[in-house]
């Protein structure tokens, strides 16, 4: 593409859901703002889809569509592939033919760049060709850019993000409005905040794919999926929601990164945050992402995280990106010089405070045998609660420790788990400081 002997630049869309729908109208309503603010047009020159004759929420000149996305992937006059389809297949083979026939790629596609990203970020080298992925991570929130750009100069020890606004939204609804987990799932799917398959949200792996792509810029390594620890949210109770409240925490489903001397600590689980935590005041679909560089100290990145139009401006963020940087020759400079994998602490190398609760019988000496299995094991106790529960044949003791380690805590809890007067398995819930 030279925009400077054609000033129009033409788009093809792989996809018109919400995004690709947020797309298409913030092309159609901005694009005379954008050609004054760039000096270019952008003309969206085909749509692929999966059914031409489906109902949809916008107006599009059934011209522009078809359902053979290599349509547009061999139209000369398409310089910019927006893939927004998702999906590991075919979507990686379409950016890959893209590529190949001399076209940029913009995606928001986080599982494919989570799990074949170094496959896909070769392939642009390769071609010399351009990707953007800045909607693939925390949709409105300008993270990559920042941590491709802004912060280049800076060695990044951690970074800790609120990144599903599903989760999110899940967690402050049962948090301040009792709302159970099902409800507010199905309402976060109504408002177009959920992926295709929500298990990905409540599981945890769609923060997990975000934040194998953080990982990756923020400690310029190779990140292999896998290594990544992930629990989710579906077990968690408004009961534990509410003790934690009272101890001054709030429960978030965070993605952790962070860099230790033996190697990166990369989890997704939900944690303990204190109250006063900055994070702990991001609600709803809201995503936030707390950063730690060397020069600029902590940086705190906070928006919407998903949703039409927020996503959309990542998207055309890229698209404008690549128009400008089409100059700057091909080489991407972030996504090259990547150290290779490097050694991802397993989960039992943690080293955490930790919340417990156990459902104990309420009688002499049961308290006194879980203290001395976690002293055994080299767990210190931070502070005790217990509520009296009348009629209760067990009661709820939640625990807090000071920091300990992760296989001490499995090793005492299997043993504690199998008292005759613990009557269900232990909570535990880590706690962020
Ligand atoms: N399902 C995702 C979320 C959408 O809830 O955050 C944005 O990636």
């Amino acid at each position: 593409m030279n925009h400077k002997n054609s000033q129009t630049v033409g788009i093809g869309l792989i996809g018109l859901g919400t995004v690709g729908t947020g797309v298409y109208r913030v092309l159609q309503g901005h694009a005379a703002s954008l050609e004054k603010k760039i000096g270019v047009r952008f003309e969206i020159r085909k749509i692929a889809v999966k059914n031409i004759s489906k109902k949809r929420a916008v107006k599009v000149p059934r011209v522009l569509l078809t359902q053979n996305p290599q349509e547009l992937l061999d139209d000369p006059k398409i310089h910019i592939v927006i893939e927004l389809a998702g999906g590991i297949h075919p979507a990686k083979e379409w950016i890959e033919r893209a590529f190949a026939a001399g076209k940029h790629v913009v995606t928001a596609n986080k599982a494919l760049l989570a799990e074949h990203g170094s496959e896909i970020f070769k392939a642009a080298q390769r071609y010399e060709r351009r990707l953007g992925f800045e909607a693939s991570v925390c949709g409105g929130i300008p993270i990559i850019k920042s941590l491709r750009e802004g912060l280049v100069s800076n060695e990044i020890s951690q970074l800790l993000g609120i990144v599903n606004g599903t989760c999110n939204f899940i967690l402050t609804a049962m948090s301040e409005k009792s709302i159970d987990f099902l409800e507010s799932l199905a309402k976060a799917q109504k408002l177009g905040y959920a992926e295709k398959n929500p298990a990905f949200d409540v599981r945890g792996i769609d923060s997990a794919h975000k934040l194998a792509i953080l990982a990756r810029l923020a400690f310029r390594q190779e990140i292999s999926f896998e290594s990544i620890a992930v629990e989710g949210i579906e077990s968690l109770s408004i009961t534990d929601i509410e003790y934690a409240k009272e101890l001054g925490y709030a429960v978030k489903l965070l993605a952790i990164g962070k860099k230790q001397k033996e190697g990166i600590e990369l989890r997704v689980h939900p944690a303990l945050l204190p109250l006063d935590h900055p994070l702990s005041n991001v609600k709803g679909v809201y995503n936030a992402v707390f950063v730690h560089g060397d020069q600029a100290d902590d940086l705190l990145f906070y928006g919407r995280g998903a949703g039409m139009f927020p996503t959309a401006s990542a998207v055309l963020s890229d698209v404008v990106d690549i128009v400008k940087k089409i100059e700057a020759g091909p080489v991407d400079s972030a996504l090259s010089a990547m150290l290779p994998a490097g050694c991802i602490l397993p989960i039992t190398d943690l080293r955490s405070r930790y919340y417990l609760r156990f459902q104990a019988a309420d009688k002499p000496g049961v308290l006194g045998r879980i203290a001395q299995t976690l002293g055994k094991h080299h767990i210190s106790i931070l502070s005790v609660h217990q509520k009296e529960s009348e009629n209760a044949k067990s009661v709820p003791v939640v625990i807090l420790t000071y920091e300990a380690s992760e296989k001490d805590l499995r090793n005492a809890l299997r043993t504690i788990d199998a008292q005759k007067d613990i009557s269900e398995k232990t909570v535990v819930l880590r706690v962020q400081r």
